[in-house]
C-alpha cells in the first residue's frame, strides 16, 4: 500500500515537473557543424578564422566589444593572422595595419584632452559606445554583452552562437512579439505569455538583437560564397578562438603527456616484472 502510494506521488511529481519544463519552452538543441577544433587533434582553420574577424569586425563591432582581445592576440600562434616571419605580433604588419584601420579613446598626454587615436597591436578591442548607458540607449535598452569569452560563457558554445546567428526566422502565426525583440528558436526564454495560438507555445524566446546577418553583407576575400549560413559559422569560430586562444597549444601539450604517461607506464612495468622475479608470491 505505502510503496503504491510512493509510486503514485513519484508519478504526480514526474508530471508536474514536465509539464513545468513544457511551459517554460526549451530552446531547440543548437545545430552541431563539423568543427575543425573538434577533438583531441583539433585544430583552428586559419582562413576560417580570418573570415571571422571580418564578420566581427564588419558587423558585430558595431555594437560588441571584446575587451580581453588586443590586436596583437590577432598576430599569436593558432591566431588569425599568426606569421612565423613575425614570432612576436607587435612586429606583424598585417597586425598592425589591422589595428591602426580602428580608432580608440585616449588622454593627449599634453592636454589632458579626450582624444580618438589609430589603435596599436597593444590596445584592446574597443567598445562601440562611450558607456554602458549610450550603448543601451541605441539598443533600445538592452545590453550587447561582451564577446570576448562568450563562447564559453553560454552553454552549446559555437554550436550555439552559430544556430543562434543563423536561426533567425519570421515568428510563427500566433505568436505576440513585443516591439523591439525578434523571435529566435535557439534563444532561451519563454513564450507562453505572448503565445495566442493552440497548443504548446513554440521553442525558443526573444532578443533584442535585430538578425545582424545577410546573404553578402561581408565580401570573403578568399572567395568562400558569404552566406549567412557561412558568415555565421565563421564568427563563431572565431567567437571560440578568442575564448580558447591557446587551445591548441593545449591540445598538443595533452597528447604529448599521453604518450609520456603511456611509454613510462610500459617502462615501470618491466621493471616491476625484473624487480620481484625472484620472489615467490
Ligand atoms: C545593432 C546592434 C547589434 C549588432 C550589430 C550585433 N548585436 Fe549581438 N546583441 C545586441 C544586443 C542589444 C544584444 C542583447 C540582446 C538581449 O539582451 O536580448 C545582443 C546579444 C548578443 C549575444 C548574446 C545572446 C545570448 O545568448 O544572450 C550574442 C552571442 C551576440 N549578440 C552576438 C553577436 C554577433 C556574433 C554579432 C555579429 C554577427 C552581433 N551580435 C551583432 C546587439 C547587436
Amino acid at each position: 500500500m505505502l510503496r503504491k502510494a510512493i509510486a503514485l506521488a513519484a508519478l504526480g511529481l514526474a508530471l508536474v515537473a514536465g509539464q513545468a519544463a513544457a511551459a517554460s519552452g526549451h530552446p531547440e538543441e543548437p545545430k552541431q557543424p563539423a568543427w575543425s577544433f573538434e577533438g583531441p587533434m583539433g585544430k583552428f582553420d586559419k582562413a576560417q578564422l580570418q573570415r571571422g574577424y571580418k564578420v566581427y569586425r564588419e558587423v558585430c563591432a558595431a555594437c560588441h566589444a571584446m575587451h580581453l582581445v588586443s590586436f596583437r592576440n590577432l598576430g599569436q600562434k593558432g591566431g588569425p593572422f599568426y606569421d612565423a616571419e613575425f614570432r612576436n605580433p607587435n612586429d606583424n604588419p598585417y597586425v598592425k595595419a589591422l589595428a591602426a584601420d580602428i580608432q580608440v579613446p585616449d588622454i593627449d598626454s599634453e592636454t589632458g584632452d579626450t582624444i580618438q587615436r589609430a589603435a596599436t597591436p597593444a590596445d584592446r578591442f574597443p567598445s562601440p559606445f562611450a558607456n554602458e548607458a549610450a550603448a543601451r540607449g541605441s539598443n533600445g535598452g538592452a545590453l550587447p554583452p561582451d564577446l570576448s569569452v562568450i563562447a564559453k560563457a553560454r552553454t552549446g558554445g559555437p554550436d550555439y552562437l552559430y544556430s543562434l546567428l543563423s536561426g533567425y526566422h519570421t515568428p510563427p502565426a500566433g505568436l505576440e512579439v513585443p516591439p523591439g525583440q525578434f523571435y529566435n528558436p535557439y534563444m532561451p526564454g519563454d513564450l507562453t505569455a505572448f503565445w495566442k495560438g493552440k497548443g504548446h507555445a513554440p521553442a525558443g524566446g526573444f532578443i533584442a538583437m535585430p538578425p545582424p546577418l545577410a546573404d553578402g553583407k561581408v565580401t570573403f576575400d578568399d572567395g568562400a560564397k558569404s552566406t549567412v549560413d557561412q558568415q555565421a559559422k565563421d564568427v563563431a569560430a572565431f567567437l571560440y578562438w578568442a575564448a580558447e586562444p591557446k587551445m591548441e597549444e593545449r591540445k598538443e601539450f595533452g597528447l604529448g603527456a599521453m604518450i609520456y604517461l603511456l611509454l613510462f607506464s610500459i617502462i615501470l612495468w618491466f621493471s616491476y616484472r625484473k624487480i620481484w622475479k625472484n620472489v615467490g608470491h
